[in-house]
């Protein structure tokens, strides 16, 4: 296994990142009956503040140590690859991924996996930094710098990796949101 980033900072990971839920919870037309699946969700972060809106939360990443930081009881972690995820097709009413797609090494089979994972009438709601801001484009060269293999991509590329899915940017942000028919 290559050298893991996010098994290092891990630890101090939730106290030093931030971003307003509020635009998750339109999007993903939150509260909603039923399974929540964060891909890429580390420490469980984004979960812990949508816990209260769905029946079950389950957190798929494939680093132990983010894996270590989710709070016990109330969140499922599962260490897995998002290119394989380990669920039946048409498990989960809802599907996001906050700020992981660009660590992915592998975005379409990612996409693809997502996509099976995700119940008719559901929605994937996928969050990233905006490549196309200045900030982002900085934040994109000190990632290089630190050797983390991020691939930035974007959201029109993002969303093309799905049939059918919109662009929703703020800011520096920007929300692919797809729904599966
Ligand atoms: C910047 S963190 C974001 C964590 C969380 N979504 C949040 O916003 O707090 C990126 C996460 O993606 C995970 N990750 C990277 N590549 C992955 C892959 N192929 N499969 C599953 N998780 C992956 C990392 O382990 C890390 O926890």
């Amino acid at each position: 296994m290559p050298f893991d980033h996010f098994d290092v900072i891990a630890p101090i990971y939730a106290r030093v990142t931030y971003s307003s839920l509020d635009k998750m919870r339109e999007l993903a037309e939150l509260p909603v009956k039923g399974r929540l699946l964060d891909v890429g969700g580390g420490t469980g972060r984004v979960v812990t503040a949508l816990r209260d809106l769905v029946d079950e939360v389950v957190i798929a990443d494939i680093s132990m140590g983010m894996l270590k930081q989710t709070p016990p009881a109330t969140l499922k972690p599962v260490c897995s690859f998002s290119e394989f995820l380990p669920f039946p097709s048409d498990s989960f009413e809802r599907v996001i991924m906050v700020d992981a797609l660009h660590h992915v090494v592998h975005q379409p089979a990612t996409a693809d996996e997502m996509f099976r994972v995700l119940k008719p009438g559901g929605r994937i709601i996928i969050e990233e930094p905006d490549i196309r801001s200045f900030g982002v484009k900085l934040i994109a060269l000190a990632e290089k710098l630190l050797l983390m293999r991020s691939h930035f991509l974007s959201p029109q590329q993002t969303a093309d990796l799905f049939k059918n899915a919109t662009i929703h940017a703020e800011d520096s942000s920007a929300w692919v949101v797809v729904t599966k028919p």
